[in-house]
């Protein structure tokens, strides 16, 4: 198997749903991906020892998607200088919505690039991802253009 390009870290396997969209984005794409559940709350060891090394383990950005009080994002771009992409879960009462405030109201300092709540952020983050490696792989640069003719050529002209 390839050594991953991208990690998507969800805070439970309950969000599993939603990013199997970002691995499946980034697949189409020819991107490996690392996915991984870790909680910044539950596992709080299990993310910093993943993060150590990830830079050097050839990884170019990391997906989160957490629900709720969403922190993992936010932890996880403490730790490293990689881009760090957040994706917020609908996953409890508030539907999402204090995901996405959790996530995108980053004090100064340290960002996260936050994405759509669910399904669409987490295609989105991947598509995104492949458009910060594209910089400088000309092979995903070209799948990310295909992919663009793609969608382009699905849409039809007329509603009927
Ligand atoms: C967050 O709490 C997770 O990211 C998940 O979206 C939410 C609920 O987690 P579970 O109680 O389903 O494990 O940390």
């Amino acid at each position: 198997m390839p050594d991953a390009r991208v990690a998507i870290i969800m805070g439970s396997k309950s969000d599993w749903d939603t990013m199997k969209v970002a691995e499946e984005t980034l697949e189409k794409l020819g991107i490996p991906s690392d996915a991984r559940v870790i909680s910044a709350h539950r596992t709080p060891d299990r993310l910093t020892r993943y993060l150590t090394d990830a830079e050097q383990r050839g990884i170019e950005a990391i997906i989160c998607g957490a629900g709720a009080a969403a922190h993992l994002a936010g932890v996880t771009a403490a730790h490293t200088i990689l881009p760090v992409l957040g994706v917020p879960i609908d996953s409890s009462a508030l539907q999402g919505m204090d995901a996405l405030l959790a996530t995108v109201q980053m004090p100064s300092g340290i960002p996260v690039a936050t994405f759509a709540i669910g399904k669409s952020g987490a295609k989105n983050a991947a598509l995104f991802a492949a458009a910060i490696i594209a910089r400088k792989d000309p092979d995903v640069r070209k799948s990310l253009g295909e992919f663009r003719e793609a969608q382009s050529a699905s849409v039809p002209e007329r509603p009927y």
